[in-house]
């Protein structure tokens, strides 16, 4: 008899060891299929509550629910066997007390069986983290940009460029870091203080936008494959252009049914006799 033995899966202090490598490797992933394909590549698949836009067509993550992350959450989990999953905490599961933080990401792991949540803001949330990173929630922040406040920000531009904002957002890394997280996403911010918030946390920093001073990087899967064209920001690097794709292969599914090409014989059930009976369908595939 063989047993398979399959590598464990990363875990917190793994992801924690990749400080100062410049090579933490993150991803977003919403599905099962997507999820599978990005595991092996990736040392952290996030469950972004982007999916908002990319998956449900709404405009912010605003309406994103516990429960739709939760569902898509367990998904990538059961797909997946090497990347750490994180899933974002959605707007209004945890902004309002830690215990209501703790309540939203006790079912996240529970349901899901990811290993962390994310959660977005800065001082502020700091006595949250500290709350949850105590009682066993493994959390990675999100600073600078931060696209569930997109209403008091006033957009999705980029941040830090005076120096009040600049300061409040080193500020807020530290303090978050200080608090327990384990990594911290720096989203939307000049090289610059991509580096500085870098040099000041001795936790791995996620860059999105934030430049190649950060200890790891992460895109929105969607955005880098060109599959969410709706609009791409600048720091957004396309690495195929899988949308293209999808439409040349309707239009040619569309064409072959059109001209009745497809299906052809191969694709089609042809019936046999049973001799003792009556017909039945080959179900074979070839
Ligand atoms: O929701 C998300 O996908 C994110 C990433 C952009 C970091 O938070």
């Amino acid at each position: 008899m063989s047993v398979q033995v399959r590598a464990r899966r990363l875990s917190v202090n793994d992801i924690r060891a990749l400080k100062g490598s410049g090579k933490l490797i993150c991803l977003t992933a919403y599905s099962a299929p997507v999820a599978r394909l990005l595991d092996e590549t990736c040392d952290l698949l996030l469950v972004g509550d982007s999916l908002a836009m990319v998956i449900y067509g709404f405009d912010s993550t605003l309406p994103v629910t516990l429960d739709m992350m939760i569902a898509h959450g367990s998904a990538v989990v059961r797909a997946t066997h090497h990347a750490l999953i994180t899933v974002d905490l959605p707007f209004g599961s945890y902004q309002e007390s830690p215990e209501q933080a703790f309540r939203a990401a006790a079912r996240v792991l529970a349901e899901t069986g990811c290993a962390a949540v994310k959660l977005e803001g800065g001082e502020e949330m700091a006595e949250t983290v500290a709350f949850l990173s105590r009682r066993g929630v493994p959390v990675v922040g999100h600073v600078g940009l931060t696209p569930q406040a997109v209403n008091a920000l006033g957009g999705y531009g980029s941040r830090g460029h005076g120096e009040a904002e600049r300061r409040k957002i080193v500020g807020d890394a530290v303090a978050i870091a200080e608090a327990g997280a384990f990594a911290l996403v720096v989203e939307g911010v000049a090289e610059p203080l991509g580096r500085e918030v870098t040099e000041r946390v001795p936790v791995p920093t996620i860059g999105i936008g934030a430049s190649a001073a950060c200890d790891g990087q992460i895109l929105v899967t969607d955005d880098m494959l060109g599959l969410f064209s709706d609009f791409t920001p600048k720091f957004v690097k396309r690495y195929a252009n899988i949308g293209e794709q999808i439409q040349a292969a309707a239009r040619a599914y569309a064409d072959e049914v059109r001209t009745g090409a497809f299906p052809a014989p191969e694709h089609t059930y042809q019936s046999r006799r049973n001799r003792a009976g009556p017909a039945v369908f080959d179900d074979k595939t070839s």
